[in-house]
């Protein structure tokens, strides 16, 4: 199964992202805890390249604890400053203006002793659709200024927010487009819901979710739906909704109404905390 992406949405994001860049000191780059790499950018090193970072492990509180601490280990080796946040429940929020003034202390020593009274730090938060963005930005704001929306590839028009006195934050998201190059991690995205589910065949990415998730958290679906995670991935989706008494008029199980409440758990944190990958050996 192929996840794809869509090109117009891409050169369009391209464009606004370098020309957002440019204006900023910082950029914060959101990636889901769940599946960092896979909803990393894979371009975003080279747009900001001589610019500060920060990594946000976002959607914390639905990850895998022991993984996140891989995670946040491999990404500080990298050199990114890493927050580790939930920022449904605002969790690891208060981290981000003190790590902002850490990563623009050379600056400011710099040009105060220029004569420089204030200088501000100029911040952009960026990601691909529906890690969080907005949900972010309302949070550092402490009030509901942006909308949230759970459909990816919404945009939003241009402007600073100044937060303190000396932390401006670009209120439009810089949205990225997410890695689909690697067949793996188009189907990791498509699992966690960002890739929108109206264009997916959501029985078989049910399969291949079912195929994954027994091999990396074995148990995890018989304790939920006590079903035996012997036999092919199909089979296990038709026990799951035999169990749950997902049935068409006919008597049948009903493949789609399964496979969506799976998805409905699996992203709703009903089956546990799940990483559904681990950081490359380096
Ligand atoms: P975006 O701007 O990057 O596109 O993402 P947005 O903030 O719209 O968030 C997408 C979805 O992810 C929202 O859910 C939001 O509540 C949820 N979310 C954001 N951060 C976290 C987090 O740290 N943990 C968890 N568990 N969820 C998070 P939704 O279903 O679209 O909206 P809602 O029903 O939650 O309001």
């Amino acid at each position: 199964m192929d996840i794809q992406w869509y090109p117009g949405h891409m050169t369009k994001t391209r464009r606004m992202m370098e020309e957002n860049i440019s204006l900023v000191d910082i950029v914060c780059e959101l990636v889901d805890a769940r599946l960092p790499l896979s909803s990393k950018n894979p371009d975003i090193d080279k747009l900001a390249a001589n610019k500060k970072r920060i990594i946000i492990l976002n959607k914390s509180d639905l990850a895998d604890p022991s993984k996140t601490k891989l995670w946040q280990e491999y990404f500080k080796e990298k050199g990114f400053y890493v927050i580790t946040a939930d920022s449904k429940k605002g969790e690891g929020i208060k981290e981000f203006y003190p790590a902002c003034r850490l990563l623009m202390k050379e600056k400011i020593e710099r040009l105060k002793a220029r004569g420089r009274i204030m200088v501000p730090s100029r911040v952009m938060i960026a990601g691909i659709p529906n890690v969080g963005k907005s949900t972010l930005i309302n949070k550092i704001l402490g009030r509901n200024m942006t909308k949230v929306g759970d459909k990816p590839g919404v945009t939003r028009s241009k402007q600073w927010v100044k937060i303190k006195k000396d932390l401006e934050l670009l209120d439009t998201p810089g949205i990225l487009w997410p890695k689909f190059d690697d067949k793996e991690a188009g189907l990791r995205l498509a699992f966690t819901g960002a890739v929108n589910d109206d264009i997916l065949d959501m029985p078989e990415l049910a399969a291949e979710f079912i195929s994954r998730i027994i091999k990396l958290y074995p148990g995890c679906l018989e304790k939920r739906y006590s079903v035996s995670e012997e036999g092919t991935p199909n089979d296990i989706l038709l026990n799951i909704g035999k169990n749950r008494g997902f049935l068409t008029k006919g008597g049948e199980v009903d493949p789609l109404r399964t496979s969506a409440v799976l998805f409905d758990e699996f992203r709703g944190g009903r089956l546990g905390r799940i990483t559904l990958e681990a950081p490359p050996k380096m």
